[in-house]
């Protein structure tokens, strides 16, 4: 049992792994294991979101998970807003059952947006177990709020790629931060 935590190829990884951050491209190799880690998270979505952040090519690992945790911050604070403007722009035309989904999905946001606060704190303090656990419970709000709409036969999520994003990047800085700790070990 222990001895598959050590398998040649997890140490191939770390050698490779240390050599890049001596080397190019540390958003690249990151995103690189997240995909593999993951597979939701796609390899372009992952290069091009971490390339916007200000300043990221100079960052190191620690940067890019605060980085990408307060890209899950923006993405969530925009999604919960957005949400609000379809609740409140279409109140007669939107489909009862689309409408109790976007409610559901209203509050899932207004407490996502709590827990990645919390997450914001518990990195900074590097508390990355306690991180852990409430961006999981971020990506589990983006999934329960999808499932809703697929409850009912013919109704679409106007949600699908929003979602899709915070989990994508809620993902990205769970792969760092196993980086990190495994790192640390
Ligand atoms: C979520 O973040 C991604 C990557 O930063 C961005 O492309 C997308 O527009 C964001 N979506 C929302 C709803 O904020
Ligand atoms: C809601 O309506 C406003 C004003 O008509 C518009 O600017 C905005 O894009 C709409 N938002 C959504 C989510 O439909």
């Amino acid at each position: 049992m222990s001895s598959s935590s050590f398998s040649p190829s997890f140490l191939l990884f770390f050698f490779f792994f240390f050599l890049s951050i001596n080397g190019q491209d540390l958003i690249y190799d990151t995103c690189k294991t997240s995909s593999q880690q993951d597979a939701n998270v796609k390899l372009q979505f992952c290069t091009t979101s971490l390339q916007a952040a200000p300043a990221s090519r100079c960052a190191d690992l620690e940067g890019l998970g605060m980085m990408s945790i307060r890209l899950t911050r923006y993405n969530i604070t925009d999604t919960r807003c957005y949400i609000k403007h379809l609740l409140k722009n279409n109140t007669k035309k939107l489909d009862p059952y689309v409408k109790s989904c976007l409610k559901d999905c209203f509050e899932l946001y207004s407490d996502a947006i709590l827990g990645i606060k919390q997450a914001m704190r518990s990195y900074n303090f590097k508390r990355f177990l306690d991180a852990n656990v409430q961006i999981s419970s971020v990506m589990d709000a983006t999934t329960t709020c999808e499932d809703g709409f697929k409850q009912k036969k013919g109704v679409v999520s106007p949600l699908t790629k929003k979602n899709d994003a915070t989990f994508q990047l809620s993902a990205i800085t769970l792969t760092i931060m196993n980086i990190i700790q495994n790192s640390l070990k």
